[in-house]
């Protein structure tokens, strides 16, 4: 295991009824707090009502910006970052799932950018500060709630940017499992195939000495397959909702990455379909993720994969190991499109060949996409054609 430094410090209020402490979280931080939330599902739920009742009876004064779209856009995140200039905000308050937090992220270190926010994101300045961000995740998914990540779409360049830094990380954030229960069960699958996706670019590693790391990943991805289709068929199940919830938080906060070697493959080429075609994050990982598998999938990596079949979805060891690593990854591809029900081709979600070449290419960053197996432009373009 190499060495690496652990410093997560997220204050987590974990559990029903918890939104009682948000007032003297928020009054920490001072009095000006900007709400941050997205299309109108916290209205819906009656979430958007309790919190306007913490947040006053704490005697805090409030501004909100709502609308915050799937695939944050960077034209929220600028008008985000103008309110915080103008009305001098001490405090974010996001509500939401990843695309409000990591929007909310970028509204908290533009705000002490004078310019446009992207300059941040495409490396042309560097963050400075970043405003205190409090979270109320409504969606297990991203982990963003636990997380120094924070992922922007440009659509004029069709640019999604992945930014990390440890001033984007959360204060405080409210994981309550029954913020999750008004989710739809495609959103809740989705949302499996994302906190799967984090555990997968993970532990498909080469390290073979990652014994502790490897045993937690497995057990957060039995939790996931265990509990998605529950969840998905009894919206309201607290039990599923919440081991759902803590998974997402702890697939990538950190924890599991801390030892490794590791860079990831999935993500890259995702975040590419999403910029050109606004697609679901988690929708296009469960397109893409078998299919990378299959295409890593040799004599070298087997062993891997005989693990991840034994070890997750209980083969039997004593099988042969490129039998049980080929059988290892039709399992997966019948837990994202039988069970959970998901899309299974591009064409089924109207991505065809078009943009593949100029996709690859900015997946790779016109070089190496290192990671499990090193994948180049031409490699990409052929994962991407298995996905037709
Ligand atoms: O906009 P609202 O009305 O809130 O509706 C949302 C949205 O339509 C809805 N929703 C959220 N909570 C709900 C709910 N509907 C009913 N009840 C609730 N309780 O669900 C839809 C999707 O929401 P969104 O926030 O976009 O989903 P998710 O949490 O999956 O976030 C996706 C974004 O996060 C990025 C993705 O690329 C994508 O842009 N990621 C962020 C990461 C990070 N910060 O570490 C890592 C991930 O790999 C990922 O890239
Ligand atoms: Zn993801």
């Amino acid at each position: 295991m190499n060495s690496f430094v652990y410093d997560i410090p997220v204050k987590v209020y974990f559990g029903q009824n918890q939104l009682s402490n948000l007032g003297k979280e928020l009054q920490k931080y001072g009095k000006r707090v900007l709400l941050t939330y997205g299309g109108g599902s916290i209205k819906k739920m009656g979430l958007y009502d309790k919190i306007v009742a913490e947040v006053k009876k704490a005697g805090l004064e409030l501004f909100e910006l709502s609308g915050i779209e799937p695939n944050p856009r960077i034209t929220s995140v600028n008008q985000g970052a103008e309110i915080c200039r103008k009305e001098k905000i001490d405090v974010l308050l996001a509500v939401g799932g990843g695309s409000t937090i990591d929007a909310t992220k970028f509204i908290g270190a533009g705000a002490f950018h004078d310019g446009d926010v992207w300059d941040i994101l495409t490396g042309k300045v560097s963050i400075t500060h970043c405003l205190p961000i409090i979270t109320v995740l409504t969606l297990s998914a991203t982990g963003s709630e636990m997380d120094t990540a924070a992922v922007i779409s440009n659509l004029e360049t069709k640019d999604k940017i992945g930014y990390l830094h440890p001033m984007l990380l959360p204060k405080v954030s409210f994981l309550d499992p029954t913020h999750t229960f008004s989710v739809s069960s495609y959103q809740t699958a989705c949302g499996a195939a994302d906190i799967l996706s984090h555990i997968i670019e993970v532990y498909f590693n080469m390290n073979q000495d990652l014994y502790m790391l490897d045993t937690v990943a497995e057990g957060l991805m039995k939790t996931v397959i265990k509990y998605t289709p529950i969840a998905m068929k009894e919206p309201d199940n607290y039990e599923a909702r919440a081991n759902l919830m803590w998974a997402s938080s702890w697939a990538i906060n950190g924890f599991l990455n801390g030892g490794k070697m590791q860079a990831w493959s999935c993500h890259p080429m995702e975040h590419e379909l999403s910029a050109f075609y606004d697609i679901t994050h988690g929708l296009g990982l469960a397109i893409l993720t078998p299919r990378w598998m299959e295409y890593t999938l040799d004599e070298t990596t087997a062993a891997k994969f005989h693990q991840f079949g034994c070890n997750v979805f209980g083969m039997d060891k004593d099988r042969e190991p490129m039998a049980v690593a080929k059988k290892s990854i039709d399992m997966l591809s019948d837990f994202f499109f039988n069970t959970l029900g998901l899309k299974s081709t591009f064409t089924e979600i109207g991505i065809d060949e078009t943009h593949f070449s100029i996709m690859a290419k900015k997946a790779c960053g016109g070089g190496v996409l290192p990671g499990f197996k090193p994948l180049n432009q031409q490699d990409i373009e052929t994962i991407f054609k298995a996905c037709l």
